[in-house]
C-alpha cells in the first residue's frame, strides 16, 4: 500500500512512517520542516530496505501542485501536518491559523478529488475548558474569548473536524477524525511547549524543573507507538469513516507529581520550581485543569487499549535524551 503522511518528518508522523515501512508499505512524506526535522527520518533513510520505499518531499501542504501529485499517488492519507505546541501558536498566531485551516482544506479537497481515505489529526484541545472527566467525543465544547489567542488552535482544529465531516456527508469521502491527547516518546522536542521533553531535559541538565501555576493541573500521556497502533487500526476500519475518536491514555497525573517523578527517575539534583502563569505566558493564556479521555468508542470499534504505562514512557524518553546528550 502507498501511504501519504503530511507532517511525516514530525514526531508522530515519523513514528507512523516507521510502522508502515516495517510492515512493507511505501511511505510518502510532505513536510516543510517548520517544527519537524530530517533527523527524525535519518534512521529510516539509513536502512537500505526502508530507504527504497520512503519518499520525502520538503514542501508545504499549501502547495497544491505537490499535493495533486502525492495524493494522486497514494491510497491512504494521514494528515498530521499542523502548527502545533502552545508556545508556537502564541508566537506565530497568523501562520498557525493559515496552516491549520487552509492547509487542511487543501488536503481534504485533494482527497475528495481522488476519493482517497484520509485521517485527520485533531486534538484534545478541541474540548476547551471542561473540568469533567472523562471527555467523550459528543461532549459540548467550551472556549474562552477570541482575545485569548490560545483558543485559536482549538478553534482551527475544530474547523478541520467540521470540514472533514462535511466532505463525508456531502460526498461520502472516507474521512476519519482523531482527537489526540498528550502523546509522548522519543523524538518529541520540548522546544514548543511539550511538557515531558521539557521537564526531562531540565532534569538531565541539572536545571530547575519549571512547573506552571500550582502544578495541580493534570494530564494523561500516551506512548507514541500506542497512538500509531490506534491510527493504523482506525485507518483499516471502514466503521470509522465519518466518525471522531479520542486517542489517549488512561493514567492521570498532576504536572507537579510528574515533575517529582522525573526528578526521582533521572536521579537529578534539580529542584521543582513553580512559575506563575503570568510570568511564563502572555496575558491571553489560559490552561486547562484536567484532560482525561474516554477511549470507549475507539475500543469498541477496534479493540484498542494503550499498553505502555507512564513509568515505561518516562524511562524511554529519559533514555532518548541521555543518548542525545
Ligand atoms: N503530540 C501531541 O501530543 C499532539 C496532541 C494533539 C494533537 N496533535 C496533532 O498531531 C499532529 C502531529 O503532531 P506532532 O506532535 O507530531 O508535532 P510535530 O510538530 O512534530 O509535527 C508536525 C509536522 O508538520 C510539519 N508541518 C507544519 N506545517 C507544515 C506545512 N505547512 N506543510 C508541511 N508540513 C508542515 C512540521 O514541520 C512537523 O514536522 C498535529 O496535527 C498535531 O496538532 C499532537
Amino acid at each position: 500500500m502507498r501511504i501519504l503522511i503530511t507532517g511525516g518528518a514530525g514526531f508522530i508522523g515519523s513514528h507512523l512512517a516507521e510502522a508502515y515501512l516495517r510492515q512493507g508499505d511505501e511511505v510518502y512524506i510532505i513536510d516543510d520542516l517548520s517544527t519537524g526535522s530530517l533527523d527524525n527520518l535519518a534512521h529510516l533513510q539509513a536502512n537500505k530496505e526502508y530507504a527504497s520505499r520512503l519518499f520525502v518531499h520538503i514542501d508545504t501542504i499549501l502547495n497544491r501542485d505537490i499535493l495533486l501529485e502525492l495524493v494522486g499517488t497514494c491510497e491512504v492519507v494521514f494528515h498530521m501536518a499542523a502548527a502545533v505546541g502552545v508556545q508556537y501558536i502564541l508566537d506565530n498566531p497568523l501562520r498557525s491559523i493559515q496552516i491549520n485551516i487552509q492547509g487542511t482544506e487543501k488536503v481534504l479537497d485533494m482527497c475528495s478529488k481522488f476519493k482517497k481515505k484520509v485521517l485527520i489529526a485533531s486534538s484534545s484541545e478541541v474540548y476547551g475548558k471542561h473540568l469533567h472527566a472523562p471527555l467523550v467525543e459528543t461532549d459540548n465544547i467550551i472556549y474562552g474569548p477570541s482575545s485569548k489567542f490560545r483558543w485559536s488552535y482549538a478553534a482551527s482544529k475544530l474547523m478541520d473536524e467540521f470540514t472533514a465531516l462535511a466532505h463525508y456527508r456531502e460526498s461520502g469521502l472516507p474521512a476519519i477524525v482523531v482527537r489526540l491527547f498528550n502523546t509522548v516518546g522519543p523524538r518529541q522536542t520540548g522546544t514548543y511547549g511539550m511538557v515531558i521533553p521539557r521537564l526531562v531535559s531540565q532534569a538531565l541538565a541539572g536545571k530547575d524543573l519549571t512547573v506552571y501555576g500550582d502544578g495541580e493541573q493534570s494530564r494523561t500521556f500516551t506512548y507514541v507507538e500506542d497512538v500509531v497502533h490506534a491510527l493504523m487500526l482506525l485507518a483499516a476500519s471502514s466503521g470509522a469513516h465519518g466518525e471522531v475518536f479520542n486517542i489517549g491514555g488512561v493514567e492521570e497525573i498532576s504536572i507537579k507529581n510528574l515533575a517529582y517523578r522525573i526528578v526521582e527517575m533521572t536521579g537529578s539534583s534539580s529542584r521543582v520550581k513553580f512559575i506563575p502563569y503570568k510570568e511564563a505566558f502572555p496575558a491571553d493564556f489560559e490552561d486547562m485543569q484536567r484532560r482525561l479521555p474516554s477511549i470507549a468508542k475507539l475500543k469498541n470499534l477496534t479493540g484498542y487499549s494503550p499498553t505502555t504505562d507512564l513509568e515505561t514512557i518516562l524511562t524511554k524518553v529519559i533514555e532518548f535524551f541521555k543518548a542525545k546528550a
